[in-house]
């Protein structure tokens, strides 16, 4: 055993030398890729339709935007732990795979904007605690963040959401970013609800986070569907909403009260209508009765 080891030996380094020696002169470069130097491969704007065959193991960045790249298979990124920098801008991913992330505990830089995505999960970068930069801008449809989309991004200093179809946001989902320094959250279609309310004041107290400020920011009014800029807006605008109450709880709370209002007036109506009548009924009876004596 030992012997065939010692016997190995010289075959294994021989052959990792050959390795890193065809790798230095581009031999193990995927096509259509290029390899500018031993940890970059760069397959950006060649028409792919999925992730390219034989990335070499210890690749760190690997650039793959502007292709049409719909899928990310989960266990893709177990073999490449040494991925600082992933650029996925501009493909069609429609989902990313739960457990995607989980093995990506180097990645610092990733960047799925331009993509197909509608949701971000709970726990998608739970294993990303090194990433510190993550940009999810211009996906048209992404509308849905979850509360936990966030969780383990311990790092993140930077993160996109522009230009996305974010109606609302849970601020959970953000206050957990202990690191973020720049938040980008304009060209998203917010309706200026209650729900709304919890957003806009942690907005105002991180605006040095905003590069833009709230410039670029609109909500639409529920009623009548009115876009209004949010620097409009003042902590006053939302003082209605200090129960966290959504404006359809308000419509239920208010309607409810109206239900049970008209309710109890009817209902007295009837008893006194009642009473009423019965009183009358046997005044009417004893009347008879004495009438009848008589
Ligand atoms: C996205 O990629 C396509 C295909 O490479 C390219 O034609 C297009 O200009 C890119 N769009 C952006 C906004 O970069
Ligand atoms: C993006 O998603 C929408 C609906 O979710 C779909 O209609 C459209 O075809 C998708 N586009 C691409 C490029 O995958
Ligand atoms: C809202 O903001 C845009 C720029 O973001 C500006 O062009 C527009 O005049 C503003 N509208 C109002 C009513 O202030």
């Amino acid at each position: 055993m030992l012997s065939c080891c010692r016997w190995l030996q010289p075959l294994v380094q021989a052959s990792l030398l050959l390795c890193s020696a065809l790798l230095n002169h581009g031999q193990f470069c995927p096509t259509p890729c290029l390899c500018p130097d031993p940890h970059t491969v760069d397959c950006s704007g060649q028409g792919l339709g999925s992730l390219p065959d034989f990335i070499p193991l210890n690749v760190r960045r690997l650039l793959l935007s502007g292709n049409f790249i719909d899928q990310i298979p989960a266990d893709f990124l177990v073999l490449y732990s040494d991925l600082v920098c992933l650029d996925l801008r501009n493909n069609s991913l429609s989902a990313i795979e739960p457990g995607t992330f989980s093995t990506s505990s180097k990645l610092v830089f990733l960047d799925l904007g331009w993509n197909n995505l509608t949701e971000i999960p709970a726990g998608t970068f739970l294993e990303s605690g090194s990433l510190i930069k993550l940009r999810l801008d211009s996906n048209p449809y992404l509308s849905s963040i979850s509360e936990d989309a966030f969780l383990g991004l311990t790092s993140l200093r930077e993160l996109e959401l522009e230009s996305n179809a974010l109606s609302s946001m849970k601020v959970a989902s953000l206050s957990q970013l202990s690191s973020l320094k720049v938040l980008r959250l304009e060209d998203n279609p917010w309706v200026c609800n209650c729900n709304f309310a919890n957003l806009y004041a942690w907005l105002m107290e991180n605006l040095d986070r905003l590069p833009r400020g709230v410039d670029g920011m609109q909500c639409s009014v529920p009623l009548d569907g009115r876009r209004v800029n949010l620097s409009q807006f003042s902590e006053d605008s939302f003082r209605g909403c200090q129960l966290t109450l959504t404006l359809t709880d308000y419509l239920i709370i208010i309607f409810s009260g109206i239900s049970v209002s008209v309710a109890a007036i009817m209902t007295s109506f009837f008893l006194a209508s009642t009473v009423h009548c019965f009183q009358r009924w046997s005044k009417a009876n004893k009347t008879d009765e004495e009438e009848g004596e008589d």
